[in-house]
């Protein structure tokens, strides 16, 4: 494998996707800034130019809403696209700023573990700086999720569309909306069999085989969902009151379970008060996160935030409170034997995000099979601090061969490596350059 070539591939996508104060996912795909996408662009970023790496999260804050929420989308002032923005019409909430158009919901956390990675790189008076100039977007963030995410007190954060968990058409989600949100004039579309209407208005469909994205029924769904969030101005209380699928997603409370640990981190380095109600309610997380353990199955599930179902269909997810940090040793050593099962997540490109032995496994489609970079590196940094260092090493080594082998590319087909979706993805070169530099 030459590395350097590898290395230089990746610096060339970051390059060619900065639009000067952040970076695009993909070129003409996705034009506009996403949350969780500028967070790992900003820890492979740090590694090019630090400063651009701040600004990276920086720009972030630009769109963040006055209650707090940092939304999935900030809107790219230049595009001309106007069609998107309407969809979302983030105007309709009053928190959100005057000058930026964005998405009216959000995505996982992962901007403390961003501003973290950063600051890292620096020197200890530099760090605190750092740290001092971000905290209170961060914390806000936070408080945001808890006071709008967790009305119950529960421990455990809700989503309100697949968008938010950034694992679009995971199969649990996708389950809750066919059951739960199927308006008449969509199950017209389908029985009349005229969902491929619908392929010229869809941007990823004309760049790339129906077979790689999700279904346009499900497109159509998800495009119904945003519209009840938009009707309602994106307000909680009357987003909760008869809605239709809500759920406390796995990956997103895992993700944010970690994300709090990293707030703490930079609170006690720069001598910053946790709120009380904050304090109580991160220890509330990693108790609750236990409640989605399921003793039957030996598995972590999404819950239903109504019924308090857990969610059964298999995904990715289930290994994700290794990123966590916070489920015991024992625990986290049989997520490592599920992880390293050849039948199940460890095919030779791993790891695929439904696994292997699901029905609902697809190889080539988005969130139901292939593997992703942005979730290998989840893995791979929760397996190190666990100490499963051969394992962490083994799943990096093969991260970075399937895309040396295949390029930058969205994701990967776990079976024999494929790339697929976008090529020149922005987080796959962040997050393979950062596995090539970084120790920690
Ligand atoms: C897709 C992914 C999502 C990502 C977005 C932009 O929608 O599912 O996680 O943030 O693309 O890259």
């Amino acid at each position: 494998m030459d590395l350097d070539k590898l290395e230089a591939d990746c610096r060339a996508v970051l390059t060619a996707n900065d639009r000067g104060d952040h970076t695009v996912p993909a070129g003409d795909l996705y034009p506009h800034q996403w949350l969780w996408d500028s967070c790992f662009t900003a820890i492979g970023l740090r590694h090019m130019d630090i400063e651009r790496a701040k600004q990276e999260v920086c720009s972030l804050f630009e769109g963040q809403w006055s209650n707090g929420m940092l939304p999935h989308i900030v809107f790219n002032k230049h595009h001309t696209d106007a069609a998107e923005r309407r969809v979302w019409s983030s105007h309709l909430s009053p928190y959100s700023p005057d000058h930026r158009t964005t998405s009216g919901i959000t995505q996982p956390p992962v901007v403390a573990e961003a501003v973290v990675r950063i600051g890292k790189m620096l020197p200890l008076t530099e760090r605190r700086t750092w740290y001092k100039h971000v905290w209170e977007n961060v914390l806000a963030y936070h408080l945001w999720l808890y006071k709008d995410r967790d009305p119950h007190h529960e421990g455990l954060v809700l989503q309100i569309h697949p968008y938010e968990t950034g694992l679009d058409s995971t199969p649990p989600w996708m389950a809750q909306l066919h059951e739960h949100n199927h308006p008449w004039w969509i199950s017209i579309i389908e029985t009349l069999k005229l969902e491929n209407a619908f392929n010229f208005i869809r941007r990823d469909t004309r760049r790339m085989p129906i077979v790689t994205r999700m279904s346009n029924i499900d497109a159509l769904l998800y495009w119904d969902v945003i519209n009840r969030l938009r009707r309602k101005h994106y307000e909680i209380e009357r987003i909760l009151h008869r809605s239709l699928f809500v759920i406390e997603d796995l990956t997103f409370n895992s993700i944010f379970i970690r994300a709090n640990t990293q707030l703490q981190h930079i609170a006690q380095a720069i001598g910053a008060e946790i709120p009380e109600e904050l304090h109580t309610a991160i220890l509330n997380s990693r108790r609750a996160l236990e409640k989605l353990w399921d003793e039957d199955t030996h598995s972590y599930y999404s819950r239903d935030f109504v019924t308090h179902k857990l969610l059964p269909e298999q995904s990715i997810a289930a290994l994700m409170p290794l990123y966590a940090g916070t489920v015991s040793k024992e625990r986290a050593a049989e997520l490592v034997g599920q992880l390293t099962d050849k039948h199940r997540f460890w095919p030779e490109f791993p790891v695929p995000s439904v696994p292997l032995d699901s029905p609902d496994f697809n190889s080539l489609r988005y969130w139901e099979g292939p593997s992703w970079v942005n979730t290998n590196w989840l893995l791979i940094d929760g397996l190190r601090r666990y100490g499963f260092i051969d394992e962490a090493d083994d799943l990096a080594l093969k991260t970075v061969t399937m895309v040396a082998q295949a390029g930058c590319y969205e994701y990967f087909s776990p079976l024999d490596g494929q790339g697929l979706g976008a090529p020149d993805f922005s987080w796959t070169a962040a997050l393979t350059l950062d596995l090539l530099k970084s120790k920690d």
